[in-house]
């Protein structure tokens, strides 16, 4: 019998010291499973005589008994261990700061800010938004907008050519967005209310200017689209993106070969120091050109003249930036200095809308 005091010493201890229930697993399939030590024991019962076989069989089957305690209560020590162990693990202190996530660091460049903007307040009045490519062609970007070949008009553009293609032709960077107007009348029907912002080029650089610009064209064309239409449209956006509630704005006459009559506008500032306010003061800025749609351009677009008639404008987009948020060299724009970013930029999650605030 003394061997059966050993094993069941021997399996208790390893019962008690089993770390984890794959462990604990391991000594019961020693133990009770089918080759298992006590197991073993049980089988040779059948070969013991009857009186034998009473004394060992109650033996074992007591040592049995307890060994199965011991599991169970050693199973049930090791699972609170493991869930405690599992909470202390995945604890979360509520009370801790929030980290800020990368997004919040991040700064909107404010042209994009205004590019957001300006979408936003002519969204609402029901414009959609078109776009063409930046490498356009002659035809596009001057003839059809009644720029005929040879015309002093296409000298003020100071373009950027492309080399001559097999066929002979040369592309140009697109010295503005008006070809835009071109590619959506040649596609779409009247009525057509549509902006496009984009990128335009030419070969200009200083304090105002650099190669690589941006503008933000309008075009309206149906039965009964009229001047004193034009001048509400621009009225009413000058007034959504100064977030002012009077803008003086100056309409003087000019010259675009794509429209007849054209005028600039001006709008009122007043300048002190770095300083300047739009809608009150005696000075005045250039912000856009526009007009009325020539006849030659409708045409020259498959639009009936004699039954529809436009407006147009276009805006330098990086002009309304550095007057709106008081930016004073257009090439920082363009330098990617994370300091300047960082002091000018926007937070990316606040979206530019009408109800919410354009500017933050
Ligand atoms: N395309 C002109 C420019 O870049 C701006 C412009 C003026 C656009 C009058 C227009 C317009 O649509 O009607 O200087």
């Amino acid at each position: 019998m003394s061997d059966l005091a050993a094993l069941q010493r021997e399996t208790l201890a390893a019962i008690e010291s089993a770390s984890d229930e794959a462990a604990l697993e391991a000594v019961r399939v020693g133990a009770l499973g089918k080759k298992g030590s006590i197991s073993a024991r049980l089988a040779t019962l059948g070969k013991l005589s009857p009186d034998e076989r009473k004394m060992h069989g109650a033996a074992i089957n007591a040592l049995k008994d307890q060994v199965m305690e011991a599991l169970a209560a050693r199973r049930a020590v090791l699972k609170k261990a493991a869930l405690e162990a599992q909470l202390e693990r995945e604890a979360q202190d509520v009370t801790l700061p929030v980290r800020l996530p990368g997004v919040g660091t991040g700064r909107i460049h404010p042209l994009t800010q205004v590019m957001e903007e300006i979408v936003a307040i002519f969204a609402e009045m029901g414009f959609c938004v078109a776009e063409g490519p930046d490498i356009e062609s002659d035809d596009y970007n001057f003839t059809k907008l009644n720029f005929p070949p040879g015309h002093p008009a296409r000298d003020m553009h100071d373009t950027f050519f492309l080399r001559p293609d097999a066929h002979g032709e040369r592309k140009v960077l697109r010295t503005h967005t008006s070809p835009v107007q071109v590619r959506t009348m040649l596609t779409q029907k009247p009525p057509i209310r549509i902006i496009c912002p984009g990128r335009t080029y030419r070969t200009d650089f200083d304090q105002t200017h650099t190669p690589m610009f941006h503008q933000v064209e309008g075009l309206v064309v149906d039965q009964s689209s009229t001047l004193a239409n034009l001048k509400w449209v621009l009225e009413a956006f000058c007034k959504a993106f100064f977030e002012a509630p009077h803008i003086g704005m100056r309409f003087r006459p000019s010259f675009f070969p794509f429209t007849s009559p054209s005028m600039e506008v001006d709008i009122q500032c007043r300048r002190s120091g770095g300083d300047i306010r739009f809608g009150e003061g005696d000075d005045w800025l250039e912000i856009l050109g526009c007009g009325m749609v020539h006849p030659n351009v409708l045409t020259n677009c498959g639009t009936d003249p004699e039954v529809y008639q436009g407006f147009a404008w276009g805006m330098g987009a990086d002009r309304l930036a550095m007057l709106k948020y008081g930016l004073p060299d257009l090439r920082d724009f363009f330098d990617a200095d994370l300091r300047w970013i960082d002091h000018y930029g926007f937070k990316p999650l606040e979206v530019p809308t009408l109800a919410g605030g354009l500017s933050g």
